[in-house]
């Protein structure tokens, strides 16, 4: 293929981790994956709260469209006249929704979304918030496919690519953000090696993202996240590529803990940083990332490695999973509105105001 042809998605894009069944919501395990694969039934919104809590579904844009399921499935044991009555009985399930993690603007973006719909709706609105979930997340897909193909565009060929966590079809509604330029990337043949940073303490690099492109037939090289700067060094890679759970007014960016590092590492070795993410995940009402609130997880995540004890008993650890990024040491933004390069107030703003 080259540089110009479209790309087949069906080939690159094979795992669907969330799936409505018409009366319950279906969730790929991903604290299972990658030996196990095996589905959860949701089957109330409460249990569509505690599975992003648990992890079960994860990524910025999958636990958006989740909650938006969530308000489906809390929707059915409401009778009212209308939505905007219905939103009265509804507000508890949906607040305990968004209560389930606290970083990624696309949980409380879609829930605004479902809101807003049944706000407006008459005495179909049940079938109207079954519309916007399908909706939100058939457009994550077709702004995952559309970023996939700008962000592409700024890599030159024979370029080798550092991604960090998740980002695929496993964290969005398929394709993925920054996976899905990286999919792009190597379909267009500019991109000839990919690396994947583990991803400390919950592995999302290693058990999700070298398992999801090894499903495509894509080869990537698995590096612990303390080899980043050593193989930056090395002048493989021209560009780190990541995703986003939540972009500022100033282009601050929240991501997986070692985003910000990653960051600092590559602007001293000259590689580039894109972030690549729907405009679901900006938040200009947030003026920047010192704003943020940085999910904190249970220590014992750091303890153990596969459910085996690997720290000695009496230890404390701290575990903030996401970091800021600062505007300034990102070269590129990718939205399915287009590419802000080097983004700031003014950039942000332009793109985005309402
Ligand atoms: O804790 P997680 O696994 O939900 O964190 C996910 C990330 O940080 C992703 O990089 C981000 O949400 C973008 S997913 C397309």
């Amino acid at each position: 293929m080259n540089d110009s042809a479209p790309i087949d998605y069906a080939r690159y894009d094979r795992i669907r981790p969330i799936q409505w069944t018409g009366d319950a919501l279906e969730l790929l395990d991903q604290r299972k994956l990658p030996f196990v694969v095996e589905h959860v039934q949701c089957h109330s919104s409460d249990e569509v709260a505690e599975a992003i809590h648990a992890l079960t579904v994860r990524g910025a844009p999958a636990i958006g469209i989740a909650a938006a399921w969530g308000v489906v499935l809390a929707a059915r044991t409401v009778d009212a006249a209308d939505g905007a009555q219905a939103l009265l009985a509804l507000e508890p399930a949906l607040q305990r929704l968004n209560a389930s993690r606290p970083t990624a603007v696309n949980l409380a973006w879609a829930l605004a979304r479902m809101r807003r719909a049944l706000a407006a709706a008459r005495s179909d609105w049940k079938q109207v918030a079954e519309r916007e979930a399908r909706a939100i997340a058939d457009e994550d897909l077709a702004a995952n496919h559309l970023m996939g193909t700008l962000g592409a565009g700024l890599i030159a060929a024979g370029s080798g690519v550092l991604t960090h966590c998740n980002t695929g079809s496993l964290a969005t509604a398929g394709f993925g953000t920054a996976l899905g330029v990286i999919r792009a990337g190597v379909a267009q043949r500019r991109i000839d090696r990919v690396f994947a940073g583990e991803t400390r303490p919950w592995l999302q690099g290693a058990r999700l993202t070298v398992w999801e492109l090894q499903q495509d037939g894509i080869d990537a090289t698995l590096i612990a996240d303390s080899a980043a700067a050593h193989l930056m060094k090395t002048g493989v890679v021209q560009w780190v590529i990541v995703g986003a759970d939540r972009i500022c007014a100033n282009g601050d960016t929240a991501n997986k803990i070692g985003t910000y590092q990653l960051a600092i590492a590559a602007r001293h070795h000259g590689v580039k940083v894109m972030v690549v993410a729907p405009s679901s995940t900006v938040d200009m009402a947030t003026a920047d990332g010192g704003q943020i609130e940085i999910e904190q997880r249970d220590p014992g995540e750091l303890f153990g490695v596969g459910g085996s004890r690997t720290v000695a008993e009496g230890i404390t650890a701290w575990n903030p999973v996401f970091d800021v990024t600062p505007g300034g040491l990102i070269d590129a933004i990718v939205t399915e509105r287009g590419v802000i390069e080097h983004p700031d107030r003014e950039s942000m703003a332009a793109a985005f105001a309402a």
